[in-house]
């Protein structure tokens, strides 16, 4: 489909060989920058860096040090620690109110563990703290800045000083706080590496990583700072949302929730403590995320679009023009019924293939399903993604049985913000089990 947005030429794909065709074309590695994103300094992040030498350095730095398995690994304690802390504060919900609202549970377990991978530093959430909701509020400013529609990005006729959201005044507000706040912890990081002999080790944080680069490596405070940024804005909401998706299925279809309990008894016991190790022997559990990737792609329109940087003839005979902003429908694409039989019905065992189904990686190298994107651009965060929510869906399922309330039922109705919720945050009832 061709259309546009004032004088921006758009196009989407919802067909899977034309949408492998842009994600995976050289020239439709770069994305469109909005005003909003400009002002919040992301240009120099490695989201919307232009596909230069820049981004490529970026990208490179991402692979082999922040995102390399090593470092994913050496970061589980982290994760478990999250999800522990997460466990209680349901089990003392469910005390005071007999339900619980996961959503905020996740959030922070979330917040926190991106926090600890790229600054080293958690909150105390178990009270009121202010600095962590300072640092949300932030975080929700961001998102609204970016998601919001900006006119004067389609029409460049608009007085400059057409801005009805004041979306340049915010972002204004917004920029020296997000400076001051990463700056700081750089700082902290600088001082208390002065003098030390202490080696980057592999549960080094991000900070760390970046400050430790030589050469040509080594970037500027100011692109360290939107680096850093980005990656707490990304981090947090993505895991956090997907997993209240994971579990808002797994508590109107008990029989799923009670066949994933069994996997992870037989892998675990009801009594050991899960880890990485041990989710990587679970099938059904990683078939139970796909599906909740496939019935609720975080990012419908896979969120973060691409612009074509040459005049590009694609297989289906269109010609994208230069300039021309690429989208691919993934939610049309994972609800095709000439795709997927019954894509409406939530079932993890058509990726079982023991059980008659087909395995398919998520990763990009199939657009049937291809909730992280694929090629060049192609979400460089996705194994800690993955593994984070996989081990945390795994320990609250061992923890407690997932049950309805009655006065408040599950509703799946979706609202796209940057990325897709729940409009109706999930409420259920957590009956603790026997177990650690
Ligand atoms: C459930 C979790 C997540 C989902 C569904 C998701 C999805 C996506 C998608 C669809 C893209 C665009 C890919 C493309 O254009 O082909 C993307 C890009 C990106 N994601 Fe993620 N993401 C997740 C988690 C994360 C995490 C945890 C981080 C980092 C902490 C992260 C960092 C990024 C970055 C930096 C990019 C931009 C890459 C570039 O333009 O080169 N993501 N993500």
């Amino acid at each position: 489909m061709a259309f546009s947005i004032g004088s921006t030429p758009a196009v989407v794909s919802s067909e899977p060989g034309v949408a492998k065709e842009i994600l995976t074309h050289p020239n439709f590695a770069d994305r469109p920058l909005k005003r909003s994103a400009r002002e919040l300094m992301f240009a120099r992040a490695i989201g919307f860096a232009p596909s230069g030498t820049y981004w490529r350095m970026l990208r490179r730095i991402a692979s082999t040090h922040l995102f390399a398995p090593r470092r994913i690994a050496a970061h589980e304690p982290g994760r478990q620690f999250d999800c522990s802390t997460m466990l209680s504060g349901i089990e003392s919900e469910m005390a005071s109110s007999g339900s619980v609202k996961l959503r905020h549970h996740l959030q922070g377990a979330a917040l926190n563990n991106i926090m600890g991978s790229v600054f080293g530093k958690r909150y105390n959430l178990s009270e009121e703290n202010a600095d962590a909701e300072v640092l949300k509020q932030m975080v929700r400013e961001g998102f609204a800045l970016l998601g919001a529609f900006n006119w004067s990005d389609h029409l460049s006729w608009l007085p400059k000083m057409f801005d009805p959201s004041r979306v340049e005044k915010r972002c204004a507000d917004l920029v020296p706080r997000v400076r001051k706040l990463v700056s700081d912890i750089i700082d902290e990081h600088r001082k208390s590496l002065e003098g030390s002999e202490r080696q980057l080790g592999d549960n080094g944080d991000f900070v760390d990583v970046l400050l430790s680069l030589e050469g040509e490596e080594k970037l500027s405070e100011d692109d360290m700072v939107a680096v850093l940024w980005e990656m707490i804005f990304r981090g947090t909401d993505t895991t956090a949302l997907l997993t209240e998706w994971v579990m808002a299925e797994l508590v109107l279809h008990p029989t799923v929730q009670s066949k994933l309990r069994a996997e992870i008894d037989s892998v675990v016991s009801s009594t050991g403590t899960v880890n990485d190790a041990d989710v990587a022997q679970m099938p059904y559990l990683q078939a139970v995320v796909k599906e909740t990737l496939r019935v609720h792609p975080p990012g419908p329109l896979l969120s973060w679009a691409r612009l074509s940087t040459d005049d590009i003839q694609l297989s289906n005979g269109m010609v994208v023009p230069a300039g021309t902003t690429a989208m691919v429908n993934m939610w049309a694409i994972t609800h095709d019924s000439s795709i997927w039989t019954n894509p409406d019905k939530f079932d993890p065992t058509r990726f079982m293939a023991s059980e008659g189904g087909v395995d398919i990686d998520v990763r990009g190298g199939d657009l049937k399903l291809a909730p992280f994107g694929a090629g060049r651009r192609v979400c460089p965060g996705k194994n800690l993604g993955l593994v984070t929510v996989s081990l945390w869906v795994a320990r609250l399922v061992q923890r407690f049985e997932w049950g309805l309330v009655e006065s408040d039922p599950v509703d799946l109705s979706e609202v796209l913000k940057l990325s897709l919720e729940m409009k109706k945050p999930l409420a259920a009832v957590a009956t603790a089990r026997n177990c650690a």
